[in-house]
C-alpha cells in the first residue's frame, strides 16, 4: 500500500522533478526579465531564470512523460497510474518552471539575492504550481492520479528528494549553492 502509493508519486512527480535540474544544466543567456528592476531596485526575476533553462528544462519535462507512457505498458501492473494526457505532461513540466520563476519573484521582492536560500519555498514551489496547473488543464487525470494518499507522499518526499538531488549537484561542481 505504501509503496504503491511512493511509486505512484515518484512517476508522477517526475516530468515535474527534471526541468529544474535540466535548467542547472542548460541555463544561460539572455534572462528572462531582460535586466529589468522593479521599483524597489531589485531585480524583476534575476540572471538566474533564463529563457534557455525555462524551455530546455520544459522540453526535456514532456519528454519525460512521454517516454514514461511508451514504458507504461510494461510496468503497469507495478505503476498504479494512468498515461500521461499531453496536456498533464506539459502542465507538469511548465508548472515546475514556473513555480521556481515565481519563487525568484518572490526572493528578490523579499531582498533575497540571486542563489539565496529561502527555505520550504525552494524545496515546494515547484511541486504546489505544477500541481495546481495541471489540476485546472487535466483534471480527470490529476485526481484519478493523486489520490490524497499520493499528495502526501508527493509533500513529503520531495524536499528530502530535492535536498539530496541538489547536495549532489553541487558536490560535482554542477550548482554554485548545495540548495
Ligand atoms: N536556470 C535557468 N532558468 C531557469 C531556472 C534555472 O537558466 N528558469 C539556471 C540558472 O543558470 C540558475 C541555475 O539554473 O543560476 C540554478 O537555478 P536556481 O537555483 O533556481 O537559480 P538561482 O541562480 O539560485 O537564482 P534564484 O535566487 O533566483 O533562485
Ligand atoms: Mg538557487
Amino acid at each position: 500500500m505504501v509503496v504503491e502509493t511512493v511509486i505512484v508519486a515518484i512517476w508522477a512527480m517526475l516530468p515535474a522533478y527534471i526541468p529544474n535540474n535540466v535548467a542547472v544544466l542548460a541555463g544561460g543567456g539572455r534572462p528572462i526579465d531582460n535586466g529589468m528592476t522593479l521599483g524597489d531596485g531589485k531585480r524583476f526575476l534575476g540572471d538566474g531564470k533564463t529563457w534557455r533553462g525555462t524551455a530546455f528544462g520544459t522540453v526535456a519535462g514532456v519528454a519525460v512523460a512521454l517516454a514514461l507512457n511508451q514504458i507504461h505498458p510494461f510496468v503497469s501492473g507495478v505503476v498504479a497510474a494512468d498515461p500521461f494526457p499531453i496536456a498533464a505532461a506539459v502542465s507538469l513540466a511548465f508548472g515546475a518552471m514556473l513555480g521556481d520563476i515565481l519563487a525568484s519573484f518572490l526572493k528578490r521582492r523579499t531582498g533575497r539575492e540571486r542563489g539565496a536560500a529561502f527555505p520550504g519555498i525552494d524545496q515546494l514551489d515547484f511541486v504546489v504550481v505544477s500541481l495546481a496547473l495541471t489540476a485546472i488543464v487535466a483534471t480527470g487525470w490529476f485526481f484519478e492520479t493523486f489520490t490524497l494518499f499520493v499528495l502526501v507522499a508527493v509533500f513529503v518526499l520531495t524536499p528530502v528528494l530535492h535536498v539530496s538531488t541538489n547536495a549532489i549537484a553541487y558536490a560535482l561542481g554542477l550548482k554554485d549553492e548545495p540548495w
